[in-house]
């Protein structure tokens, strides 16, 4: 297969893994900023162009975007899709993860266990909230915040209320979260690739933090999945329409409480932990999709030329 990974840098971890991944299992790699990318929309047929020139015919796109270039890099993602190419992850899933709030709407509408997450945009109902969320302590988080940058703990109403304050006359959105206290600064990231867990952590933050992000400090630990939260994992992950994800869970009194669902999960921390080849998984998968889809087509081009044959007739 010729693969493009859509990445920033060619020398990031998860990058170069992946590259690496691919080339032993005999494949051609690019890599290639999706800022790089000019996008020609008009009549008929879709156009892209990398430094001048069209690109060669990609059998596959891996994109890796990032939360800072997400909104050009979709665009850069939904272009291949309309050009028939396959991509690993979608737009539209990928679009849905990105947005914490949109993910919990459509995780609770499948019966999938969040913390209680609230959206306001005005203070004037300060006590319902709180009342809501089972009182302080309260996480506040951006909708659009990533590796623990955004997600803060308000202790009193007075923290939350200056909290809110600020921040929505910063212009950002947030929702206010129970603070599930049981997790202890720990959390669970489960790696599932193709509706399969195939490596899973437990992060704990470091001393005097409640974030397990490793980004924030934190250390993994390899785990063997409790099979409700693979099980967990895997049905979020379904719901996104992702076929790559980083699931974050927590561990409260009642089961799997699901925070998030990467659609660009690092694989630097999930494979030193665990020891498991996370990059190889992903290229197994990815081979398995393209074939998928191609049997898929030709089955579907065997319909249509039956129908048209029929039509003759
Ligand atoms: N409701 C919560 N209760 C307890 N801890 C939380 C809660 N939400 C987040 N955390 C902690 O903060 C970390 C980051 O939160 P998360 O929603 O995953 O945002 P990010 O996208 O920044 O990683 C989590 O891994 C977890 O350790
Ligand atoms: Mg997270």
């Amino acid at each position: 297969m010729r693969i493009l990974i859509l990445s920033r840098s060619a020398t990031l971890y998860s990058t170069t893994r992946l590259v690496l991944a691919a080339r032993a299992r005999g494949h051609e790699v690019d890599v290639a900023d999706a800022l790089s990318f000019y996008l020609c929309v008009k009549r008929g047929r879709p156009e892209i162009y990398y430094r001048g020139e069209a690109p060669p015919r990609y059998d596959l796109i891996i994109p890796r975007i990032g939360a800072s270039i997400t909104s050009y890099g979709l665009a850069v993602v939904r272009h291949f899709e309309m050009m028939g190419v396959p991509c690993l992850n979608g737009a539209v899933a990928i679009a849905r993860s990105r947005d914490k709030l949109r993910a919990m709407q459509l995780l609770t509408k499948k019966d999938i266990d969040v913390p209680i997450t609230v959206c306001a945009r005005t203070p004037k109902d300060l006590d319902l909230m709180l009342e809501l969320v089972g009182g302080t302590p309260v996480i506040v988080k951006l909708q659009q915040g990533t590796q623990g940058i955004g997600v803060m703990i308000a202790e009193t109403r007075q923290a939350v209320s200056s909290l809110l304050e600020t921040l929505w006359g910063m212009g950002q959105e947030i929702v206010v979260q129970q603070y599930i206290a049981e997790a202890k600064g720990r959390d669970v990231r489960a790696f599932v690739v193709g509706g399969r867990v195939v490596a899973a952590m437990r992060r704990s933050a470091k001393a005097g933090e409640f974030r397990s992000n490793l980004h924030r400090g934190g250390a993994g630990h390899r785990v063997h999945l409790d099979p409700v939260y693979a099980r967990a994992a895997v049905a979020a992950t379904k719901v996104m329409g992702l076929e790559v994800a980083g699931v974050d869970m927590l561990e409260s009194a009642s089961g799997p409480k699901i925070l998030e669902i990467n659609s660009s999960p690092g694989l630097e921390g999930i494979e030193r932990s665990t020891n498991i080849d996370v990059a190889d998984k992903i290229i197994q998968r990815a081979e398995r999709y393209v074939e998928r889809r191609r049997k898929k087509r030709s089955g579907d081009a065997v319909i249509e030329a039956e129908r048209r044959a029929r039509r003759i007739a």
